[in-house]
């Protein structure tokens, strides 16, 4: 597995992957850690596994950096987040405990589990002693008032001024999620400071991010239940500009939340900056298909499941919040390993397998990008991947943008496993996984 390259889109190293995890610029690289079990091609025993990346299209596998070691994560790493404090990179996580396992599965819970805050150090970013350097900083919630501690869970960590801060998703009761906020002096001694439940947040809220792009604060969380139409998956990320006084310690929200991707595969997207201090968005796109493909360069032949899109810049303009393609991606297709055709209405960028198109689509017309199909249908750009999933799995098999007039911009990102389509200008995403080689 370990230095295999993964272009564009970074895909399971074989098995499963889940959540991007601890995404940072340090050292002079990106890390990118995700969720991943890495015996088979489904969801179990969490460990985190490792990328990193020159230029954040280019990816090398590493391998897994963190492993159940402690009784307070002995069935799993579930996700968390990166710091950099003094040359050190210190990744918060949620530690698991099954309080039982499934008798002939012991990667699986047989009923709750208990959740726990901690982090591992690491002096250089590749090196991690799980058995030295884990400690528990936050342990299982006990008042219920506050958050549940069978679901308490993503530690995302960020600091103002001399304040570093921790926000969590956790719920009321498996009823409503809750956000909780912590704050440390030291970024290791973690002291409680605020909740905020609301009906926005589905019945338990995962992944929130919560940060500042020109000078707005927005949070990207992930509610459970919130998208429940009976069609693919009911937990969807949102985005939504808030308010949150740091000296207070306290959140609210002021706005409605919109979704972050109309594709509806796309969930636990995590932020940070890139080098340029771009607010950078990785996410994991799922589709739990069972016929799992086996063509990735990063799997080596193996089953795999789950990869995640394209880095995506957030934006806010005149008050309206924006996800664009990092530029490197761009590059990337401007560069020599791309060529060019151009037909006067659409321009394909493509290096034979990954491909960048650029076009303004009309009321009414439809492209079709072997076997998936792009369309203006009554001022609502469409996605249709009925041709290429099989009838038995459920998922958004058509998705649609809310209205955007009858002539847009697309800039489409593809590659035989995910399709990504950019609307006007960013102002909407419509990702869909394909797992085109071996789905149908
Ligand atoms: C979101 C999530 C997180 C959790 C992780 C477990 O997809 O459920 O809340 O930490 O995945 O893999």
């Amino acid at each position: 597995m370990e230095g295999i390259t993964n272009i564009f889109h970074l895909k399971a190293p074989g098995n499963w992957i889940n959540d991007p995890n601890g995404f940072i610029y340090y050292g002079g690289k990106y890390h990118l850690f995700y969720q991943h079990f890495p015996y088979a091609p489904f969801w179990a025993t969490m460990h985190w596994g490792h990328a990193v990346s020159d230029d954040l299209v280019h990816w090398e596998h590493l391998g897994i950096a963190l492993m159940p070691t402690k009784d307070y994560d002995r069935n799993g790493i579930f996700s968390g987040s990166a710091l950099e404090k003094d040359g050190k990179l210190y990744l918060y996580y949620t530690g698991v405990s099954y309080c039982k396992e499934k008798p002939d599965n012991i990667h699986l819970p047989e009923g709750p589990m208990i959740q726990s805050q901690a982090f591992i150090t690491s002096l250089d970013g590749y090196s991690f002693d799980n058995f030295h350097d884990k400690k528990q900083i936050i342990s299982a919630i006990e008042d219920t008032n506050i958050g549940d501690p069978n679901d308490c869970r993503d530690p995302k960590v960020w600091k103002v001024d001399d304040t570093y801060y921790m926000c969590l998703g956790s719920t009321h009761l498996g009823e409503k999620g809750v956000l909780i906020l912590y704050k440390s002096e030291d970024a290791v001694n973690w002291e409680y400071l605020s909740r905020l439940e609301s009906d926005a947040f589905g019945t338990v809220l995962e992944c929130p991010d919560l940060f500042n792009v020109d000078g707005k604060w927005l949070l990207i969380c992930s509610p459970c239940g919130n998208n429940v139409d009976g069609e693919g998956y009911d937990n969807q990320a949102i985005i939504q500009p808030v308010e949150f006084i740091p000296k207070e310690g306290m959140v609210s929200l002021n706005d409605e939340a919109q979704f972050l991707d109309y594709g509806f595969d796309l969930y636990a997207p995590q932020s940070n900056l890139d080098e340029e201090g771009n607010r950078v968005v990785m996410s994991w796109v799922r589709m739990e298909c069972p016929m799992v493909p086996k063509d990735n360069p990063a799997s080596g032949g193996k089953l795999w499941n789950g990869m995640m899109a394209i880095p995506r810049v957030l934006e806010v303009r005149d008050g309206e919040i924006y996800t664009i393609p990092h530029n490197n991606i761009r590059r990337y297709f401007l560069s020599d390993k791309c060529k060019c055709e151009d037909n006067g209405h659409i321009v394909k960028r493509s290096d034979g397998l990954y491909s960048q198109i650029i076009m303004t689509i009309t009321e009414g017309e439809w492209i079709n990008l072997n076997g998936y199909k792009i369309g203006l249908v009554d001022g609502q750009v469409v996605g249709d991947r009925t041709e290429l999933v099989p009838q038995d799995v459920n998922v958004h098999k058509v998705s649609r943008t809310p209205y955007v007039g009858s002539k847009v911009n697309l800039e489409i990102y593809c590659d035989p496993d995910l399709i990504e389509i950019f609307v006007a200008d960013g102002k909407y995403v419509l990702t869909h996984a394909t797992y085109r080689n071996t789905a149908k």
